[in-house]
């Protein structure tokens, strides 16, 4: 169930109520691909702020596979987190890693991108692997085309989009997955077109989904164009549910999309950034690889987070030019925190009703420091 408390603009505050707790929207989840989040563990996650975490049908999938995280109690218990998660549907991936994958009507067959194993996902297929995981929050099977794209290419991905959405829907529907409240969300495809955005946003309303989310975003296209074409699913995506932007975005963006009406966001940028030695301040990101952080006492920032209460960028820069397995730790720490903070801040303003003034100055300070 999405409740929405406040609006300011077009941004919304709301709260999404799932089986393993409230999620309070606008919100950032981090991504944990393989049942993890790179480099941190579940209580870590948890003190720096996460109320949700991203998991992946594609890649559990594979390994160590669905039916053994079923046997093994589901994937909250596996991976001992306790939290909301929702997983990726694999469609997504299956286009960005997998070998020699053939699209037909039926599905998609493809190769492992492991060992080769030959593969098949269909809606029905895509379905039982996430009831395997017992997601919270299951995303159906989609086809994202990608940029650019050809009109003729994706009116045919937009019109399997709508068709394995509703048969996604059908098969959880049949199995009493949406009755014991877990929540399946359908994709917007369209690439950039605004009139095909329109018309799946549309025919996916029809459906009555618990939730939306806007697809095939930051693909490779401008970012004026991925705005353009989230600005376009908006108007079609209902306002009492909640809506998902995936695989997004920097600092800027989140907040540009949370004024677009967003609520729901994931991406990797927090924890790859901080892999390469890169951390986020509301000054602009910094590389502390960079020799003028050698000496440097301060911390990252002035954060409530244990790195930054606890560790100089003089001593992260020795553990990152020492290739020490702590620094990804450390940093990942900082930045997942610094994404959830951000979404905290949105939250407070939207309720303020100040959003708009806010973001747009807070946009301007990161983006002239960075
Ligand atoms: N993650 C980022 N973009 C997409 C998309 O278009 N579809 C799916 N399923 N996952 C994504």
């Amino acid at each position: 169930m999405f409740t929405l408390l406040k609006e300011s603009g077009a941004a919304r505050r709301g709260v999404l109520t799932t089986r393993h707790g409230e999620i309070q929207t606008p919100i950032f989840m981090p991504v944990g691909t393989q049942a993890t989040v790179k480099g941190l563990t579940p209580q870590q996650i948890e003190e720096a702020g996460a109320q949700i975490i991203l998991g992946n049908t594609y890649h559990l999938n594979i390994r160590p596979g669905s039916e053994l995280i079923r046997d093994l109690g589901g994937l909250h218990r596996f991976m001992n987190w306790n939290g909301p998660i929702l997983t990726d549907s694999g469609g997504f991936q299956v286009f960005s890693l997998a070998k020699l994958r053939k699209i037909t009507e039926k599905g998609i067959e493809f190769r492992s991108h492991l060992d080769g194993q030959k593969l098949f996902l269909d809606p029905r297929e895509c379905y039982r692997i996430q009831a395997n995981l017992d997601t919270d929050i299951a995303m159906v099977l989609d086809e994202c085309p990608p940029f650019p794209c050809e009109r003729d290419d994706c009116e045919q991905a937009v019109k399997r989009t709508i068709r394995w959405a509703g048969e996604f829907l059908e098969h959880a529907r049949e199995d009493g997955f949406l009755e014991s409240g877990h929540h399946v969300f359908a994709i917007i495809q369209g690439s950039t077109y605004d009139d095909l955005r329109r018309h799946c946003g549309q025919a996916l309303a029809e459906m009555d989904f618990p939730g939306y989310a806007v697809g095939g975003v930051s693909v490779g296209e401008p970012e004026e164009e991925m705005l353009k074409q989230v600005a376009a699913c908006a108007p079609v995506m209902p306002r009492d549910k909640p809506r998902y932007v995936m695989g997004v975005g920097t600092p800027p963006q989140l907040l540009k999309m949370v004024g677009l009406g967003m609520d729901m966001f994931d991406c990797v940028m927090p924890t790859r950034l901080a892999r390469h030695a890169t951390v986020f301040t509301p000054e602009g990101p910094l590389n502390l690889k960079n020799e003028c952080f050698k000496h440097d006492a301060a911390p990252i920032m002035e954060a409530d987070n244990y790195t930054c209460q606890n560790f100089s960028r003089a001593y992260l820069r020795h553990l990152i030019m020492s290739k020490e397995l702590l620094a990804h730790t450390l940093l990942s720490i900082h930045n997942v925190h610094f994404f959830l903070d951000l979404m905290a801040q949105a939250r407070a303003h939207i309720e303020a009703g100040d959003f708009e003034s806010w973001s747009h100055a807070w946009i301007e300070r990161y983006q002239a420091g960075g």
